[in-house]
C-alpha cells in the first residue's frame, strides 16, 4: 500500500495522540455550518512586540474569495479542519511533548514536494487560525524567497523583508516586521530578490534570527511559508532550522515517488506532519494519526 493510501486508510480511523500527524484541508466552496462561538471574541490589544511602525492591511475579502479562513468569519468546514490541524502543532510547540527533542518547536515550516500544492494557502490559513487562539501571537514569514506569494495572497504590495535583513541592508529585524489588521498576527515579507538565496538561508545570520525569534518570544508561533523540497536546496536548509515540519500533499496532483523523494530530503526526521490538501474525501473522514515517521523506507 502506498504512503498516501496508508495515510488515507488511517485517516478513516479516528485519532492517535503523538508523533507525526496527517490532517486534511478541504477545497474551497466552503459553506458556513453554524455560527462561530469564537466570532465574538473580546477585543484585545494589537500585537506591538517588535516592529517599528510597519503595518500591513490584509485584504480580508480577497482572502475569503480564495477560500482562506478569515478571523471572525462564520464557522466553516475548513475552519474546523484547521482547528484540528493546529491542535497537535500547539501541543508539540508548548505542551508536554515540547520538552524533549528538537529546538525551536514553536517554529513551523510549511513545505511540499512540488510547486503549487498549497503551501501558501495552508501557511496563511494556519497562521490566521493560530492567531485566533487565546494567548498566542503568530509571526508569518514568507520564507519562499525564490517565489514569494504571501504578499499577493494578502492583497498588499511586495516590500522589504527577510532577504533584506539577511543581506545586511537592515540591522534590526524589528524594522522589517509588519503588524497587521488581524489581531496577534505579524508578517515578515520575503524581501528583495537575491541570487544567493540558499547561502543566505544557510547563513549564521539566519540561524541566529530563528534562534532569537523562537526564544525571545516563547509564546509566539512562527510559520515559515517555504519553497518546495524538490528542485530547490533552500527548503532542506530551512528544515534544519525549524522545530516542526508540515508537508502539504496535494492529494491528486503529486506523484507518490516525489513525496518519497521529498521526505528523503528531510534527512532522518520522523516528526513530519502532513496535510492532505485539495482532498475530495467525504465529510466525516478526517482526523490525526501517525504519518510518515513509521512509513519511511
Ligand atoms: N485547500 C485549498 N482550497 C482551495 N484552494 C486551494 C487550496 N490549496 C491551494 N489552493 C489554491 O491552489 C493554488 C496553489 O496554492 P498555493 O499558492 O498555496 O500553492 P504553493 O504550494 O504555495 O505554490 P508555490 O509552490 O507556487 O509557492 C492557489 O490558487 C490556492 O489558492
Ligand atoms: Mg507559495
Amino acid at each position: 500500500m502506498s504512503i498516501i493510501e496508508k495515510a488515507l486508510e488511517k485517516n478513516r480511523s479516528e485519532t492517535s495522540n503523538t508523533g507525526s500527524t496527517v490532517s486534511r484541508a478541504s477545497t474551497v466552496n466552503d459553506r458556513p455550518i453554524d455560527a462561530d462561538p469564537g466570532a465574538n471574541k473580546p477585543e484585545q490589544p494589537i500585537d506591538t512586540t517588535g516592529g517599528n511602525g510597519r503595518f500591513c492591511n490584509i485584504n480580508l475579502e480577497a482572502l475569503a474569495s480564495k477560500g482562506i479562513i478569515t478571523p471572525g468569519s462564520a464557522r466553516t468546514r475548513i475552519k474546523e479542519e484547521f482547528r484540528l490541524i493546529k491542535r497537535p502543532l500547539l501541543d508539540k510547540a508548548f505542551g508536554a511533548k515540547s520538552a524533549r527533542g528538537r529546538k525551536h518547536k514553536n517554529v513551523i515550516m510549511v513545505t511540499s514536494a512540488t510547486p503549487g500544492e498549497g503551501k501558501t494557502f495552508n501557511s496563511v490559513s494556519l497562521a490566521i487560525s493560530l492567531a485566533d487562539e487565546q494567548n498566542h501571537r503568530v509571526l508569518l514569514i514568507d520564507a519562499d524567497v525564490i517565489n514569494p506569494s504571501v504578499a499577493r495572497t494578502f492583497g498588499v504590495d511586495e516590500d522589504v523583508g527577510l532577504v533584506d535583513y539577511l543581506s545586511g541592508d537592515f540591522a534590526d529585524i524589528a524594522d522589517l516586521l509588519n503588524q497587521t489588521n488581524i489581531e496577534d498576527l505579524s508578517f515578515l515579507q520575503a524581501g528583495k530578490r537575491h541570487h544567493l538565496t540558499t547561502e543566505l538561508l544557510a547563513s549564521r545570520q539566519m540561524a541566529q534570527l530563528i534562534d532569537e525569534i523562537s526564544n525571545r518570544y516563547p509564546d509566539r508561533i512562527i510559520i515559515l511559508d517555504s519553497p518546495p523540497l524538490m528542485h530547490t536546496s533552500e527548503a532542506s536548509v530551512l528544515a534544519d532550522l525549524a522545530g516542526q515540519v508540515i508537508l502539504v500533499v496535494a492529494e491528486n496532483d503529486v506523484k507518490q515517488s516525489d513525496v518519497r523523494k521529498a521526505i528523503a530530503r528531510l534527512d532522518n526526521r520522523t516528526d513530519i506532519g502532513m496535510i492532505l490538501n485539495k482532498s475530495r474525501y467525504s465529510e466525516n473522514r478526517y482526523g490525526y494519526y501517525y504519518g510518515y515517521g513509521e512509513n519511511r523506507e
